[in-house]
């Protein structure tokens, strides 16, 4: 009989809620010490169910450690240059450290245009152009908050990466083309053999079954199947797709990109969905907001 591998969850609700105390505890000293409390704002436009709910957590993730935070709504019809009008404003508020636009937009507005708009040292979603290529070159910088968390979770973990082959799935802005870069830095964690994989790949499962770590985010609903992994390796599962269910109050069940079931027994660490991969965005873009307020990256 082979031996039943011992899978462990990288719990990444867990690893958000020691942060959250962590932050909690460094606000406190801020404000004891009569410094500013941090002070994030958040653009939220129309009313996208996933977009709302995000949002919402992050108000509540600011007041749970403490920050001054902003809800500023648009219905989905304003325009881009009022929306733009905003940006100006937040980026001269002297109260406001750091700020998002909740992405996506309507299609009527430029996405880039309303990004670069941004005062860079107020992006605490690093999503600048400055941001991103400081991050790319290994500067000092706002690291967007999906590939932060998720380093933040293979460090507490102790994952081992030096000289590991980590395949990303997925080159989106957000997450797969900030991960690659990240995973092949000379750092911890990283100092990876990077291979990225995206739908136009034609040797995925080959790709797949080559790699130690494998970071999910195509956004495509239990895709990564047990014949596509070798024996021991860990996977990050980025995936959060809405998938309509008759088991849940909500009517839908957050679905990852790995079918978990048959995956999981394979794999040396794995993140659940949910509870893995999503408590520690939200946490890091908090991260990014007290670094904002503390002004440690940009001055
Ligand atoms: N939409 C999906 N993820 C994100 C994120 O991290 N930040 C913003 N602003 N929008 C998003």
């Amino acid at each position: 009989m082979e031996k039943q591998r011992q899978t462990q969850l990288l719990d990444g609700k867990a690893v958000a809620a020691t942060m959250k105390a962590e932050i909690a505890a460094e606000v406190e000293k801020i404000k004891a010490k009569g410094g500013k409390t941090p002070h994030l704002a958040a653009i939220l436009v129309g009313h996208d169910g996933g977009s709302e709910t995000y949002v919402a957590s992050k108000v509540r993730t600011c007041e749970e450690v403490g920050f001054k935070s902003s809800l500023i709504r648009y219905e989905s019809d304003v325009t881009e240059e009022e929306l733009l009008r905003k940006v100006m404003e937040l980026n001269n508020d002297d109260d406001v450290d750091g700020f998002i636009v909740q992405l996506p937009l309507p299609k009527h507005i430029a996405e880039q245009k309303i990004i670069e708009a941004i005062d860079y040292r107020k992006d605490v979603d690093g999503f600048h152009p400055i941001n991103v290529g400081r991050m790319s070159i290994g500067l000092p910088c706002f690291v967007s908050a999906t590939p932060a968390g998720i380093l933040e979770l293979l460090k507490r973990y102790e994952i081992d990466t030096k000289g590991k082959h980590c395949v990303v799935l997925g080159r989106s802005n957000i997450v797969g083309k900030p991960m690659a870069s990240l995973m092949m830095q000379k750092a911890y964690p990283g100092d990876c053999t990077v291979t990225v994989c995206h739908s136009r790949s034609e040797n995925l499962k080959e790709m797949c079954l080559q790699a130690d770590i494998i970071i999910a985010a195509l956004g495509v609903p239990e895709f990564v199947k047990a014949d596509m992994v070798k024996d021991g390796v860990v996977i990050v599962d980025v995936g959060t797709t809405r998938v309509p269910s008759d088991a849940t109050k909500s009517g839908y069940k957050l679905t990852g990109d790995v079918k978990f079931s048959e995956v999981a027994p394979k794999c040396s660490f794995i993140t659940p969905v949910p509870g893995g991969v999503g408590p520690m965005t939200i946490i890091s873009l908090m991260r990014n907001t007290l670094l904002a307020g503390k002004k440690e990256i940009y001055k």
